[in-house]
C-alpha cells in the first residue's frame, strides 16, 4: 500500500463487509485490540451523528469546559479504532493503545468486526442511530468530498449502492437491528439523532445519567450550546476542515452540511421513494426498532 493509492480506491472485502481500502491495512491490530472494562465506546453507521455525539461526550467527561475541546481535534480526544492511513493518518490502534484509562473510543464497526475481547471488557457503548433516508443523502455527500471513499457517482446510482450495502460497513439495517439487539445483554445507550435535534436538553440528560454526571443547569446550557449544530460548523476541532483538501474537499460538500431531519425529501424521487420504503419494509419486519423520518 503506498499512499496515493487510498484515495478513491474501491472497498476491500473483509469478512464480508465492504471496508474502506485504508483502514484495512494490517487488519489483525482491530482483531488483536485490547478493549479496557473503563473504554466508553461511541459506535454508530456512518453519518448518524456520531462527531456531534463524540463532542458531547467529550464535554460531559470533562465537566462541561471547552478549553481542552477549542485546542486538540475531535479525532485525537476521541480516535476512531479502524481509522488508518500509513504515510497520512496515524493508525489509531497505535495511538489508543497509549491513551490512559477511561478512553473514548469511536468505531463505526459492525458486531462480527469488533476486537476479539471486546464482549467480555462489559465496556459502556453510546450508540446513536439516524433515519436510513437521511444517511443515505449524508452518506452521499461524504462520498463526494472524502477521497479514502470509492466515488459514489450519481445520487440514483448511489441509492442502489446504499439499499444492497455495497457501501463501507454494509447493510445500514444489518447495523442498526444488530445493536438494537445485544442492548438487552450489554450496557448499551441506544440514542437517534431525531431525538437528539428534537430536544437536545433531554437526550443529554440520558447521556450524563449513562456516564454517571450530575450538573447544574447553567452547565447542562453552555454543553447544548457548544454542540448546536451552528457551533460546531464553525468549529475547526469538530468540522474536519483542518485536513488537507487533497483529501477532504469541503469545497464539493462540507463535512457539516445541514444538520437537520428529513433532508432526503430533497433528493428522493418519488419512485425512488417507493422503492426505498419496499425494501425497507421487508429488511425492518421483525424488528421492534422504529424510526422517524422528521420531527
Ligand atoms: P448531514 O450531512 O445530513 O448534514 P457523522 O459525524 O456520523 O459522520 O455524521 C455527520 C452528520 O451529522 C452530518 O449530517 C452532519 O451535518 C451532522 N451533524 C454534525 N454535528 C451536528 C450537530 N451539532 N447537530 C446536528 N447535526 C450534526
Amino acid at each position: 500500500m503506498s499512499s496515493p493509492d487510498f484515495l478513491r480506491h474501491d472497498f476491500k472485502i473483509i469478512h464480508g463487509y465492504p471496508m474502506v481500502y485504508a483502514f484495512t491495512f494490517n487488519w489483525e491490530r482491530i482483531e488483536q485490540f485490547q478493549c479496557r472494562p473503563e473504554d466508553i465506546w461511541i459506535i454508530t453507521y456512518p453519518k448518524s451523528g456520531t462527531t456531534w455525539m463524540s463532542e458531547i461526550m467529550d464535554l460531559i467527561k470533562n465537566d462541561g469546559f471547552a478549553e481542552k475541546q477549542k485546542n486538540i481535534p475531535i479525532t485525537e480526544r476521541i480516535p476512531m479504532l479502524e481509522s488508518a492511513a500509513p504515510g497520512i493518518l496515524p493508525t489509531s490502534t497505535d495511538v489508543l493503545e497509549k491513551l490512559p484509562s477511561p478512553r473514548f473510543v469511536k468505531s463505526h464497526l459492525p458486531i462480527p468486526l469488533l476486537p476479539k475481547n471486546f464482549w467480555e471488557s462489559n465496556c459502556k457503548v453510546i450508540y446513536v442511530a439516524r433515519n436510513a433516508k437521511d444517511v443515505a443523502v449524508s452518506y452521499y455527500h461524504f462520498d463526494r468530498m472524502n477521497k479514502f471513499h470509492p466515488d459514489p457517482g450519481t445520487f440514483a446510482e448511489y441509492l442502489e449502492k446504499f439499499m444492497s450495502g455495497n457501501v463501507s460497513y454494509g447493510h445500514w439495517h444489518e447495523h442498526v437491528i444488530s445493536w438494537w439487539e445485544k442492548k438487552k445483554d450489554h450496557p448499551i445507550l441506544y440514542l437517534f439523532y431525531e431525538d437528539i435535534k428534537e430536544d437536545p436538553k433531554r437526550e443529554i440528560k440520558k447521556v450524563m445519567q449513562f456516564l454517571g454526571k450530575k450538573f447544574d443547569e447553567e452547565t447542562l446550557d453552555r454543553i447544548v450550546q457548544h454542540t448546536s449544530f451552528e457551533s460546531m460548523k464553525d468549529n475547526l476541532m469538530v468540522n474536519y476542515k483542518s485536513l488537507p483538501t487533497s483529501l477532504m474537499d469541503h469545497n464539493i460538500s462540507p463535512f457539516m452540511r445541514k444538520g437537520i431531519a428529513g433532508d432526503w425529501k430533497n433528493y428522493f424521487t418519488v419512485a425512488q421513494n417507493e422503492k426505498f420504503d419496499a425494501d425497507y419494509e421487508k429488511k425492518m419486519s421483525g424488528t421492534t426498532l422504529k424510526f422517524r423520518t422528521e420531527i
